[in-house]
């Protein structure tokens, strides 16, 4: 096992790195905010083959980690002149879900880096994180509260957790860190993933997702899309999972339909946003109002999407529950969100893991 550093509870500095996609991202956190960042991304390498090649994405890891770290250190010594390597106190890597050769490049790295500084290493949570990124943002007064309900939506996820011991967990120093109980999942297509599907048909450059978005915002609903797993008759069994497959067929069934030709490009978008945003609203309210939430918080990269942001506020509004929807630039991967996650586990104590932890996809 390795020696923490003595003074290292008190401030600790917390290297995350990233690399479960298509984006090597590396930060540095300190008391839940960010000292420096690097993001490379491989996105444009990808996009004539109309979504993430893994085997491009590995290389670009490969090729890109170093320079991401050499900026990383440059940006945080505009910052911190004084900054040594050696001050890092924990290393967190994302360990899993994720393109398991992208992660194999990171975790490779990230242990490397832990053996030669004598640093506690952590496998991080991809999913746990990108639900506690929203904290980071500086504008947000108080940050995330101990209790809420994540709504974590991406290119591969959609998914509901209630999060408990997030605050407390850091002051009692409780070794498991916050908590997350998974309350439903994906089940097939993600929201994103179903988004970049419908979107190649319609002829648009991956990710497609940001598109449909912009041309929905211009278009009015008027073709009925289903909204799946919304009937009472699967409350018992998929009460808070998401199935967009189902959906995703519909709007490719009636985009090869006669019908098609009679509504504009941007009424269909309209159409199937408002489907998905209807039913990652209903279910979230759903888990709200049973559990007794009053914060829900989303993330991935898919909260970016204005219909599910413009609907869930509306909703969440009536409710008296309050929606933390935070900029962007927290959403989407980057290595702060992994850092920040870090910096809860450590300060929580939670045991390190050995250098030998393999990633996983799942
Ligand atoms: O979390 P993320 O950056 O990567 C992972 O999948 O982990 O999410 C990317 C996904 C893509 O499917 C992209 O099309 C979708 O998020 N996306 C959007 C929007 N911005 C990104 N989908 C709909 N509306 C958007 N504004
Ligand atoms: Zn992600």
């Amino acid at each position: 096992m390795m020696v923490k550093a003595e003074s290292s509870l008190e401030n600790p500095i917390v290297l995350g790195i990233e690399s479960s996609c298509d984006e090597t991202g590396m930060a540095l956190v300190q008391n839940g905010r960010i000292l420096a960042e690097s993001l490379a991304s491989s996105m444009d390498e990808h996009k004539r083959f109309g979504g993430v090649i893994p085997e491009i994405a590995s290389r670009a890891h490969v090729e890109s980690l170093d320079s991401v770290y050499a900026e990383l250190l440059e940006k945080i010594r505009v910052v911190k002149p004084e900054f040594k390597i050696e001050d890092i106190s924990a290393i967190g890597v994302t360990g899993h879900p994720g393109l398991i050769g992208c992660l194999t490049v990171g975790a490779s790295f990230a242990k490397g880096l832990a053996l030669s500084l004598n640093k506690p290493i952590y496998d991080v949570d991809h999913i746990k994180a990108h639900i506690l990124a929203a904290g980071l943002n500086p504008d947000l007064d108080k940050g995330l509260p101990d209790r809420f309900l994540g709504l974590i939506v991406s290119g591969g996820h959609s998914s509901l957790f209630l999060v408990e011991n997030n605050l407390t967990s850091i002051v009692d120093g409780d070794k498991n860190g916050p908590k997350f109980t998974e309350l439903g999942g994906t089940l097939d297509d993600a929201a994103g993933e179903a988004f970049d599907k419908v979107g190649r048909l319609l002829g648009l450059e991956y990710p497609a997702g940001p598109v449909i978005d912009k041309l929905a915002q211009e278009g009015t609903p008027c073709v009925d899309f289903p909204r799946p797993l919304t009937d009472p008759k699967f409350m018992d069994q998929h009460k808070y999972d998401f199935s967009f497959s189902g959906l995703k067929t519909a709007a490719v069934r009636f985009l090869q339909s006669k019908e098609a030709t009679n509504i504009s490009k941007q009424d269909f978008c309209a159409s199937f946003a408002e489907a998905v945003a209807d039913v990652l609203t209903i279910k979230t309210i759903w888990a709200a109002k049973e559990y007794h939430i009053d914060t829900i918080v989303i993330g991935g990269g898919f909260s970016a999407n204005s219909q599910l942001r413009g609907r869930l506020k509306m909703v969440a509004n009536s409710h008296k529950i309050n929606l933390i929807a935070p900029p962007i630039r927290f959403c989407t991967d980057n290595g702060a969100m992994i850092a920040n996650l870090t910096e809860k586990l450590y300060l929580s104590e939670v045991e390190e893991n050995k250098l030998d932890f393999t990633v996983k996809s799942f």
